[in-house]
């Protein structure tokens, strides 16, 4: 009797322990199997920007918010920013444009307020409203590479009109005026293209592809860094100052000579 109760009980705890076991290699399996198969990297990617569009978003509410609207919708003050994408963000932050300080005619180049990363999370953010054009990242190579001539003709038939040709920038009407690119970067060009700020139109990828866009980008880098083999660019505006500098400097020095050996004559 006792000897079949205790046969029982064994086998009720071999049972238990081998339901233990095969629960325990399922949970074992199952762990392995998620770990081969989840899709790793992007997990860790998504947090990653979703961790930066929260940083931004609390940056734009700090810094942006005030004038461009607890959601990015715009205000009175300041137009929508759904949509314009994180290529907007970068031209306008990334060279010292916004925050704006005071309203004016047109936004000025300053020093940036924000640094790299920061200015990437509130791209970040703004791109999670909307999308929109993103910001331009070109490599070194790609500008050495690019067709410097091709650019060149592209700039003459795009840009030239506005920022001059030797891209030293000019006025326009109402208190505006096209800026000297001589502070841009490459980054700069391309970001200003495709988002056409202020009266500058946009140039999108239609109109002007990327590879013309970084050949454009690859152009204002060399006009804008070239060395002036013929000594001072006088501002780069071209033959009439040029010419105003020959007429004074050349003429009146010939006057000043003449004066002077017509004076040391002995009559
Ligand atoms: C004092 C008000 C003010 C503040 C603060 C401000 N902005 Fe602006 N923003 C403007 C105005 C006005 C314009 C449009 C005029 C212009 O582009 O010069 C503008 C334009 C922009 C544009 C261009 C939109 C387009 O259509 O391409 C972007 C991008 C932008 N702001 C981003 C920001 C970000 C990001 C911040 C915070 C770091 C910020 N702004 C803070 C007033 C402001
Ligand atoms: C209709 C006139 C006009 C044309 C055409 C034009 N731009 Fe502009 N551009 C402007 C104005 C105005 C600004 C200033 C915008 C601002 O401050 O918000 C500007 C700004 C820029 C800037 C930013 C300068 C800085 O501070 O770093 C770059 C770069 C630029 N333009 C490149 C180009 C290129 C490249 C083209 C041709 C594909 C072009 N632009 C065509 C008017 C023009």
């Amino acid at each position: 009797m006792t000897a079949s109760v205790n046969a029982a009980k064994a086998s009720t705890r071999r049972r238990r322990r081998s339901s233990f076991l095969v629960v325990a290699l399922a949970l074992v399996t199952t762990g392995a199997l998620w770990a081969l198969l989840a899709p790793s990297g992007s997990a860790q990617d998504s947090t990653d920007s979703s961790e930066a569009v929260r940083a931004g978003r609390a940056l734009y509410l700090q810094g942006c918010s005030s004038c461009h609207g607890m959601n990015a919708e715009g205000g009175n003050q300041a137009p929508s920013l759904i949509g314009v994408g994180s290529a907007a963000v970068q031209f306008q932050v990334g060279t010292g444009r916004m925050p704006l300080a005071a309203p004016a005619a047109e936004a000025k180049r300053k020093d940036p307020v924000y640094n790299q990363t920061q200015i990437d999370q509130l791209g970040a953010y703004i791109q999670a409203q909307g999308g929109g054009p993103v910001a331009a990242k070109v490599t070194k190579t790609q500008l050495d590479d690019a067709d410097l001539a091709f650019g060149g003709e592209l700039f003459r038939a795009n840009c030239a009109q506005c920022h001059q040709a030797a891209g030293q920038g000019a006025p326009l009407t109402y208190g505006k005026y096209a800026p000297s690119l001589t502070q841009s970067s490459a980054n700069d060009v391309l970001n200003a293209m495709r988002t056409g700020p202020e009266s500058m139109p946009v140039f999108g990828s239609r109109q002007i592809s990327n590879t013309q866009s970084v050949a454009i980008a690859a152009y204002v880098r060399d006009i804008t860094h070239a060395k002036s083999p013929g000594g001072n660019r006088l501002g780069s505006y071209g033959p009439v100052p040029e010419g105003l500098v020959a007429i004074l400097v050349g003429l009146g020095g010939l006057l000043v000579a003449a004066l002077w050996i017509g004076a040391r004559q002995k009559v």
